[in-house]
């Protein structure tokens, strides 16, 4: 496989550690002023994963490097400036910002990109789990969906909650956000992709109901949803670790990112 990565951070690098298969090539888009680091670490740790290791700067170059799969690990504003490009050059897309589609008209616009060149926008389960089961009672209609994302405080550092609530005070669980995925991701868009998620396989975003915590104790990200539908009922809590490059982002994510790409490339997918 010929795998770029958009963006180096904390969810790129923890999945090249974990890609056991050597690739035909890798390539990995960073903003200019990153790129002398990126290419340092990919001819350093990184030197058996691929004999073809390209750092690029632009998309220009990343088309260049003729991946047959590309996997969005950067922010909403890189999910912009790139991603519909890519998909009407027909190249599949592993989304793993989802809260940028909170947003729309971006939403609309990958959409028509990905019908255009007949390419696929992949959204993985991320840090949540029953993805497979809610998107499938979808289908039958009349879902109701609730979600409660508890962090510890930290992890909530540079976001909205700030305004109500002094994180590094806090002695005991603070809710701080009540509302819809659709304004839960987009206040939040490094923390709230869970709803995000949530909302795209089940309800939608406007009928997602999401609570927002922030809990000294907690023992990690947790991620707790219900589902009630026609169909089935039932409910999910996830104690997930946060990452050791990024305390927003729970470790599990990167995970499921590579169950994406072992997916494409076994004999068997699951
Ligand atoms: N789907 C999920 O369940 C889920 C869970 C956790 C995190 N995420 C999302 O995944 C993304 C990556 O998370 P992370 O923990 O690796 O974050 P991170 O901050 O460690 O890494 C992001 C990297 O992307 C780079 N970047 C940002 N904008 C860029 C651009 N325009 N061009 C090139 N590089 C750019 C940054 O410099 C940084 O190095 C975030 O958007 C995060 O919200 C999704």
């Amino acid at each position: 496989m010929r795998l770029a990565l958009i963006g180096f951070g904390n969810i790129a690098t923890t999945l090249l550690t974990q890609l056991d298969a050597p690739l035909d090539a890798v390539s990995v888009l960073v903003r200019p002023d990153a790129a002398d680091a990126t290419r340092a670490r990919l001819d350093g740790e990184f030197v058996k994963l691929s004999a073809e290791r390209t750092v690029c700067t632009d998309l220009a170059g990343l088309l260049l490097t003729k991946p047959d799969l590309v996997v969005e690990c950067a922010g909403h504003t890189a999910v912009k400036a790139f991603v519909p490009d890519l998909l009407e050059a027909g190249l599949d897309v592993i989304l793993v910002s989802i809260g940028a589609l909170a947003d729309e008209a971006l939403h609309g616009a990958l959409t028509d990109a990905a019908r255009d060149g007949n390419a696929r926008l992949i959204l993985p389960a991320g840090a949540v789990g029953g993805i497979d089961l809610l998107a499938s009672l979808g289908a039958a209609g009349d879902l109701q969906v609730t979600y409660r994302g508890t962090k510890p405080p930290m992890a909530w550092a540079g976001t909205p909650a700030e305004e109500t609530l002094d994180l590094e005070a806090l002695s005991e669980p603070a809710g701080f956000f009540n509302g819809t995925a659709r304004q839960a991701a987009t206040d939040f868009p490094k923390n709230a992709n869970v709803a995000a998620t949530l909302a795209l396989a089940g309800a939608g975003f406007e009928a997602t109901q999401v609570e927002l915590i922030a809990d000294p104790q907690a023992p990690g990200n947790i991620h707790e949803y219900q589902v009630s539908s026609p169909l089935a009922r039932y409910s999910m809590r996830i104690e997930n670790l946060p990452s050791a490059g990024n305390a927003k982002t729970s470790v599990s994510t990167v995970y499921s990112v590579l169950r994406e790409i072992r997916n494409r490339i076994g004999p068997v997918a699951i």
